[in-house]
């Protein structure tokens, strides 16, 4: 699960500090382990470390964490904003996981959250993919979990990309489907 992962790299890098974008219930949230946990939600009956949202946080505070876990608001303009404010609010060497990358259905991965089917992924996916391709970094998604996608900044780009888009409006779920090596799916954690 999503706190699998986050756990194994604050394991391999020895981080001692986290930021969860969209506390909720807190199931990820309870299970990370680690020095320094805080969290930012809008809806404070979730009972955030920060009960805002995470534009305002990013705006107000500018506290830098060794890891950030995205998993706010599942549009793709949020997303990206998420990823860019994330970047910069991140120690030297940080990482970033980002939950939703893998929709399961064009309905999922609705843009806006009209989905009765339970598990809203939202359309994150279109930020992923935007980012993979400007940013210097190796990306991956751990394919469990509703797709993981993983920005670790130690890991500069080290292979060709496929030809990616960059304009998130555009992206299509069917290109989606057709272009499985867009998000670099992995099964196996690569670390
Ligand atoms: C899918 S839930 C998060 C689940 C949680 N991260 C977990 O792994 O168990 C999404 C949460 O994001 C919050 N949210 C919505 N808009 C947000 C925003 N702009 N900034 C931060 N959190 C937001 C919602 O209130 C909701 O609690």
């Amino acid at each position: 699960m999503r706190w699998d992962l986050i756990n194994a790299y604050i394991k391999k890098y020895g981080f001692k500090s986290f930021l969860e974008i969209g506390h909720d219930q807190g199931i990820a949230f309870d299970r990370v382990e680690i020095d320094l946990k805080e969290s930012v939600d809008p809806d404070e009956t979730t009972h955030p470390t920060y009960s805002m949202s995470s534009d305002d946080f990013f705006e107000k505070y500018s506290t830098k964490y060794d890891i950030i876990f995205i998993d706010g608001l599942h549009e793709h303009a949020q997303v990206d904003r998420d990823i860019k404010n994330a970047l910069a609010h991140l120690n030297m060497g940080g990482v970033i996981v980002m939950h939703d990358c893998h929709p399961i259905s064009e309905e999922c991965q609705r843009h806006t959250f009209v989905y009765p089917g339970g598990e809203w992924t939202g359309d994150c996916w279109k930020a992923y993919v935007k980012n993979r391709a400007l940013l210097p970094y190796d990306m991956y998604v751990w394919d469990h979990d509703w797709g993981c996608g993983v920005i670790d900044t130690n890991m500069q780009r080290s292979s060709e990309l496929p030809q990616l888009p960059t304009i998130m409006a555009d992206m299509e779920y069917a290109e989606f489907v057709a272009h499985p090596d867009w998000m670099n799916f992995v099964v196996e954690l690569p670390m």
